[in-house]
């Protein structure tokens, strides 16, 4: 049972970047599913890692457009971008360092709530901007 699906509600009406949502949102959610299934961190480590891979990836080409376009609430938003990828570090460096509880059930849940709230709060911020600049 997923822990999330994406859904139209969450959508920033910009493609690429939803595209971007769902494709993390996946990536927790087969997290979830693995810790569920009772698979311990060694064989989910891989999936760990696309996430803190495709997470930087995803933050990076949001910010690029956000530098492009002179977005005012850069500073901000980027600094929830680097809180979230440093919270999937900790947990992949703890996990790494053989403290396998790191990668629990209640971290991906923290980890998917916060991703959801920043797509609805923070992301959802520059949509009119983005809108405004013609960017979809
Ligand atoms: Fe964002």
């Amino acid at each position: 049972m997923p822990l999330i699906q994406w859904n139209e509600q969450i959508s920033v009406g910009i493609d690429q970047f939803d595209n971007d949502h769902k494709y993390l949102i996946t990536l927790l959610n087969s997290l979830f599913d693995g810790i569920n299934a009772g698979r311990g961190p060694q064989s989910l480590a891989y999936i760990l890692e696309e996430l803190l891979e495709y997470t930087e990836t995803h933050f990076a080409r949001e910010e690029a457009e956000m530098q492009r376009l002179g977005y005012p609430d850069f500073d901000s938003h980027k600094a929830q971008h680097d809180m979230l990828t440093g919270r999937v570090y900790d947990i992949q460096r703890q996990v790494a360092a053989g403290a396998s509880s790191a990668l629990s059930k209640e971290a991906v849940e923290f980890l998917n709530n916060w991703l959801v709230g920043h797509i609805q709060g923070t992301d959802k911020g520059y949509m009119p901007f983005f809108a405004a600049h013609g960017v979809r």
